[in-house]
């Protein structure tokens, strides 16, 4: 089967979707996205996600294509169309097409794209074993708290990593580990106090974080929201991810050392297990 994709109000074969060349995203990356796990053919925590989304929008003097309310529904139907039970519902808005100049143009129809990508979440080899990262330094921009498309940056990171033989990498700015290339980080201290960078404009102020801490929290976990060193990490009990398409990913290698005993620690496997059923609950 053919995927169906969301281009501006229709449904099509991905083969006959197109998007102009005047596009300001493919020029300028001028365009947020949003990405919705799909687990058992439902939305994982999707109000978060479009909140951010408007805020995203906001922040960029973006105007949504479409009221914010009509989007659920129109995932909805991606999910459906492609019979999707595992895996993401990715979304772009993007300023539209104008002639190439720095400024805003002054009329532009901003657009919206839909895809959906079958991907196990549930069970991958990376949560199962844990993954290793090493870290590089953040040469992103000053407003990752704003979801662009602008993920030239992030993507060299990760390439390096795998040509490091790791499974991704983690950003590095003053010393202190701002996030992954496309996931939150956190450590766990030998007390068992979960540690994650505060959320300001360095980081992405990830929708599965804001659920992981609020489950710790309910499990009475002792969360701190501050900086960590890559030193404090390496020599951390355990460390780990989050995303919304790896949910709670365990960390057991940083720069070659192994974490803990080098396997998915206790407090990691637990948020994992909470978040997982959370996200089977529909919530
Ligand atoms: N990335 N930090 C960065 C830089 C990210 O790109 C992401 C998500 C996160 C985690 O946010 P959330 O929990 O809301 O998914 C943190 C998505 C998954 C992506 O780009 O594919």
């Amino acid at each position: 089967m053919s995927r169906m994709v969301y281009v501006n109000g229709e449904f099509m074969p991905e083969a006959e979707a197109t998007i102009s060349v005047f596009d300001r995203a493919f020029l300028f990356a001028d365009g947020v996205y949003e990405v919705s796990a799909v687990v058992g053919g439902r939305l994982v925590d999707n109000e978060g996600h479009l909140a951010r989304l408007e805020r995203s929008l906001a922040e960029l003097r973006l105007e949504a294509p479409v009221p914010l309310e009509a989007i659920p529904a129109i995932q909805r139907e991606v999910v459906a169309r492609n019979e999707l039970d595992e895996g993401l519902v990715y979304l772009q808005v993007t300023r539209g097409a104008a002639d190439r100049d720095f400024a805003f143009p002054a009329s532009a129809t901003p657009s919206l794209v839909m895809f959906s990508q079958e991907r196990s979440l549930l069970e991958s080899p990376g949560a199962a074993h844990g993954i290793s990262v090493i870290t590089v330094p953040d040469l992103r921009w000053q407003r990752r708290d704003i979801k662009t498309v602008q993920l030239l940056a992030a993507s060299l990171a990760k390439q390096t990593a795998i040509d490091a033989g790791a499974d991704d990498a983690w950003l590095v700015e003053d010393g202190v580990v701002t996030e992954g290339t496309s996931s939150n980080a956190y450590i766990v201290t030998a007390d068992g106090t979960i540690v994650t960078r505060e959320p300001t404009e360095a980081i992405l102020r990830g929708i599965t974080r804001r659920a992981v801490l609020r489950l710790a929290v309910e499990a009475e976990l002792r969360v701190e929201e501050r900086g960590f060193s890559v030193t404090e990490a390496r020599g951390a009990a355990e460390a780990f991810a989050t995303s919304a398409t790896s949910f709670v990913n365990p960390v057991v290698r940083i720069d070659g050392e192994p974490i803990g005993d080098g396997t998915p620690g206790p407090i990691t496997s637990r948020l994992r297990d909470l978040y997982i059923e959370m996200a089977r609950s529909g919530a």
